[in-house]
């Protein structure tokens, strides 16, 4: 089972993204978490140089990155896992370059869909948790200073919210989750789908 959260930078998708792996590692399954940018040594570096350096990039440099340190991720963990018959959590997958680079980063999303394949083989989450929250309440929520993708204008993460909710909504694998609510209501509706999920692989 592969399960991956996504959504706008402060909707509590991170702390969400925890509790589903306390709540299936308690159980005693064996849970690989990842987190995108990163997890891999490559994926750091990655992310540092996505991240944390203020030079900026052009807008096809940053999405194969992203896809770069996805390649990595899926090599060496996500698809060694899946095939172990371990649980795969990410926090971010795919979901995140269509729509950040995408729909809101100007790219063709059907481009990236294709090279996006290529990154990952094809492995994509079998449910996908969208944690939704109006764009001024979740840039409210975020504390650290502002990396370089949360320095970009509102206007960007309206673009990001919209895509969000676009192809959450056309894609039966997504769940659009009202992040407005508190923590611990968001996690059982989590944990019922993914219950609910596994009913239905086993039936
Ligand atoms: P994230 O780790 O969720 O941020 P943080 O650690 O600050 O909570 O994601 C890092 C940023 O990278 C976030 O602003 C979203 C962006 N991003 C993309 O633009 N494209 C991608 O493919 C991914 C995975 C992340």
């Amino acid at each position: 089972m592969f399960v991956s959260f996504d959504g706008i930078d402060g909707t509590g998708k991170s702390t969400q993204c925890r509790l589903l792996v306390d709540h299936l590692r308690a159980q005693g399954r064996p849970v690989v978490h990842c987190v995108e940018p990163g997890t891999t040594a490559v994926g750091q570096s990655i992310r540092h140089l996505l991240l944390h350096q203020r030079h900026d990039m052009a807008a096809r440099t940053e999405a194969l990155l992203f896809l770069a340190a996805r390649a990595e991720l899926v090599e060496t963990l996500v698809r060694p896992a899946l095939e172990r018959g371990d649980v795969v959590v990410s926090d971010r997958f795919m979901l995140s370059t269509l729509v950040y680079q995408g729909h809101a980063g100007g790219l063709d999303v059907d481009e990236l869909r294709q090279v996006g394949a290529f990154a990952t083989r094809g492995i994509a989450p079998d449910l996908t948790f969208v944690l939704d929250l109006p764009v001024a309440a979740a840039r409210a929520r975020l504390t650290a200073t502002p990396d370089r993708m949360e320095s970009r204008p509102a206007a960007y993460f309206e673009r990001v919210r919209a895509g969000f909710l676009a192809e959450a909504g056309r894609d039966a694998k997504c769940r659009i989750i009202d992040a407005s609510r508190t923590v611990e209501v968001i996690h059982r509706e989590i944990v019922g789908a993914v219950d609910e999920l596994e009913r239905r692989s086993r039936a």
